[in-house]
């Protein structure tokens, strides 16, 4: 049983490294690629939510909140290990406009060290709380590295806090090479995600990470996208 088990690791070994490389090569000139995209997490429900993208074999992109990742900072490594895009979302979710030069520059710092430590690397999206921001904000953070990332849909589903809504509401959103805001904070949107992700393979889109619509152009730091 021993060899077995040591040939079977040795088998997994060898074929993991061929996957994270066969999920990027959705070519999304080609096929019909949709973003879907998390907020203000890692919370509670965070790992039911990647266990679901990892059965599914969905790519997301997780805005995060830089104390949420010093919390947990285990969902973090496990999401970045798991193939996920990974952006900064502040330390503490202030409205950044009101803050000074510093301050701004300060949560997106604390932000960017805690992922880099957990991770190993820096985020280069960054996603500004309540979609708050001005051309001195998305300034600071290109100073930082980082490009700025808004949405094409937001569902309201902190608001909603009801599956069926919430899953109309996405369905309701969806388009190609769309960018969708949810919240893996809520726990009726990690409940439907599901059920919503087949909804959304039977209508043809591939879901991707917020880089992989790019078809390989790189965001400058700075830049607003979409
Ligand atoms: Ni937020």
């Amino acid at each position: 049983m021993y060899v077995r088990g040591l040939a079977m690791a040795l088998l997994t070994a060898m074929l993991l490294p061929a996957l994270p490389a066969q999920a990027a090569e959705v070519d999304c000139a080609k096929v019909k690629c949709l973003a879907l995209t998390f907020d203000d997490g890692p919370g509670p429900s965070t790992g039911t939510l990647l266990s679901t993208l990892k059965k599914s074999k969905v790519k997301a992109t997780f805005f995060l909140m830089g104390k949420h990742v010093e919390e947990r900072p285990a969902l973090v490594k496990r999401m970045a290990a798991e193939g996920h895009e990974i952006g900064n979302h502040t330390w503490s979710h202030p409205s950044l406009p009101t803050l000074f030069d510093e301050e701004i520059t300060q949560e997106l710092k604390a932000t960017q060290e805690v992922v880099e430590k957990v991770t190993g690397r820096t985020p280069a999206l960054f996603r500004p709380p309540y979609g708050n921001t001005d051309a001195r904000v998305a300034g600071l953070a290109g100073d930082q590295g980082m490009a700025q990332v808004l949405w094409t849909g937001t569902t309201l589903d902190w608001k909603l806090r009801d599956q069926k809504k919430i899953r109309a509401a996405v369905l309701r959103l969806a388009k190609r090479d769309g960018v969708i805001l949810m919240h893996d904070v809520v726990p009726q949107t990690v409940q439907v995600m599901p059920t919503l992700i087949k909804d959304l393979r039977k209508r043809g889109y591939h879901l991707v990470t917020v880089s992989a619509l790019l078809r390989g152009r790189k965001l400058a730091p700075g830049e607003t996208y979409p």
